[in-house]
């Protein structure tokens, strides 16, 4: 069985399996709607109903209040639609969002590396290339918890077929923790993708400064390779951050980039380096390395953060003390994979 949900305003029709979820039919066919979770805790993806009717699913009654059910409203990523239905959603799309669909894929494992004493590299070559924006990520099942964990996607699209993690080993973590002892070269995983609102905004022309700390150097690194393989002229920063040199990886990799681009610009930042680190950079905090290059000036540019949450509360603070506006400031909406 399948009903046809029409979205208001835009008129988009999506096509929906029964047992299927809005929000799954909607990013599978190219149709946008909000979310950011995708299993029903922060309420990004309410809509309104106007004809028809859905089961709510396994929305929480935190993010969707019965108040709110009674007046009609469901949670995309949650509700199963029982009928053809017409719902009214906040499809504000940003221009450089290139909506491209969701599709199922197989990604077999050809390369796992240590990047950092908790940081593996995993490299996955798919059965077709993925259609991605540098920034985005995946959904990779995991086998031993039957779960999906999300992971970005630290290599350019450029890169065909291709798809580089980084990803941290979550102390307790039963997915990262399979991930990091059992993977093995060879193996094939479930992907799907690709997913996020995490991307440049290429049509705007301003700077952009990338914070990163930890696993959270993936996107960035997407981003960046993609910008500068693009001929991009537009000035680009990037401070990573790192308790010690074991922890900073890939900083070669950009040194190299910062010789060769005029307008790339790397800084990293130890908070906790080790005697024999023989560390001559920058010692603190990345948000603190921030405030000090600018100067407290950070107008004229867009932000992008990834990384911890500590990390990125501090960054978003310095970067509004030194003027730039919220609007400016984007960064990842979900937190590590466990
Ligand atoms: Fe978070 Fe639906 S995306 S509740």
């Amino acid at each position: 069985m399948t009903y046809q949900v029409t979205v208001e305003p835009t008129g988009d029709v999506v096509e929906v399996e029964d047992g299927q979820t809005l929000l799954d039919a909607a990013l599978r066919q190219g149709v946008w709607l909000p979310f950011a979770c995708g299993h029903g805790t922060c309420g990004t993806c309410k809509v309104q109903v106007l004809e028809g009717y859905a089961d709510a699913g396994d929305a929480s009654s935190f993010a969707l209040m019965d108040s709110e059910r009674d007046e009609g409203k469901l949670l995309a990523c949650c509700c199963l639609p029982e009928s053809d239905m017409v719902i009214e959603a906040d499809v504000d799309v940003d221009p450089d969002f290139q909506g491209l669909p969701v599709e199922d894929y197989q990604g077999k494992v050809v390369l796992i590396e240590d990047l950092s004493p908790t940081i593996k590299h995993i490299r996955l070559e798919l059965d077709r290339p993925m259609a991605f924006q540098a920034g985005q990520y995946i959904n990779l099942q995991v086998p031993s918890i039957d779960s999906t964990r999300a992971f970005s996607i630290a290599n350019p699209p450029s890169m065909a077929g291709i798809i580089d993690l980084h990803v941290r080993k979550v102390e307790g973590g039963a997915g990262t923790t399979w991930l990091h002892e059992e993977l093995e070269v060879g193996q094939s995983l479930d992907v799907s993708g690709p997913y996020g609102q995490f991307f440049v905004r290429k049509s705007d022309p301003q700077g952009a400064i990338f914070i990163a700390g930890g696993s959270g150097l993936s996107s960035p690194e997407s981003m960046i390779m993609d910008l500068l393989e693009e001929g991009d002229t537009r000035p680009i920063y990037l401070f990573q951050g790192a308790r010690n040199k074991a922890e900073l990886y890939h900083a070669d990799h950009f040194y190299q980039l910062a010789e060769k681009h005029d307008n790339f610009h790397y800084i990293p930042a130890l908070n906790a380096p080790l005697p024999e680190d023989a560390w001559e950079g920058f010692v603190g905090f990345v948000h603190e390395a921030v405030g000090q290059f600018f100067e407290q000036r950070c107008s004229g540019n867009k932000a992008y953060l990834c990384g911890p949450p500590p990390m990125i509360e501090a960054a978003i603070s310095t970067l509004m003390q030194s003027r730039l506006f919220e609007r400016d400031i984007h960064m990842e909406q979900f937190l590590t994979a466990a």
